[in-house]
């Protein structure tokens, strides 16, 4: 058993649609417990900063606009192998080649618009929780 946390973000194309509730349902489901969560909306410097290892990438522009358009809901998922575990309930970045059941089949609208976001490594897990939450607001 490793217990870890992993970073998760409902995507603007997600909370537009009143999908935080279904998509949460899948978290839990799948095992993994929702132990902070907050809803705001990025700015596009944030959206920036949280998606710099993108920057030299033709979609930045694009995800940075997205990211920025409408709120989202920025959360911290604890469990049992939890950054490999909320990857595959995400399911493939492109909703087209998505495994059935998985969130992004369910719900996403194209490559851009995948409806979550997941950590992909306990490195980046670690900054990306630190970027959005003070210690004290993930209680587990
Ligand atoms: P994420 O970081 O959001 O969890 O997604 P991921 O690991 O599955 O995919 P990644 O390669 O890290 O890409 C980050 C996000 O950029 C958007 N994207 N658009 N139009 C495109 O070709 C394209 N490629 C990536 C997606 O929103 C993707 O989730
Ligand atoms: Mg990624």
């Amino acid at each position: 058993m490793t217990m870890q946390r992993t970073f998760s973000i409902i995507k603007p194309d997600a909370t537009r649609r009143n999908l935080t509730g279904a998509i949460n349902a899948k978290i839990e489901a799948a095992g993994l417990r929702i132990v902070a969560q907050k809803r705001v909306h990025m700015t596009r410097q944030q959206a920036e900063t949280f998606y710099a290892v993108h920057k030299e990438r033709p979609f930045f522009g694009e995800l940075v606009e997205q990211m920025s358009a409408a709120p989202v809901v920025v959360q911290v998922l604890q469990g049992d192998n939890a950054i490999a575990r909320y990857r595959d309930v995400m399911g493939a970045t492109n909703p087209a080649n998505a495994a059935a059941g998985t969130i992004r089949k369910e719900f996403a609208l194209n490559m851009g618009e995948n409806s979550v976001h997941g950590s992909d490594a306990p490195e980046t897990a670690a900054i990306e929780i630190a970027q959005w939450f003070a210690g004290n607001e993930i209680v587990g």
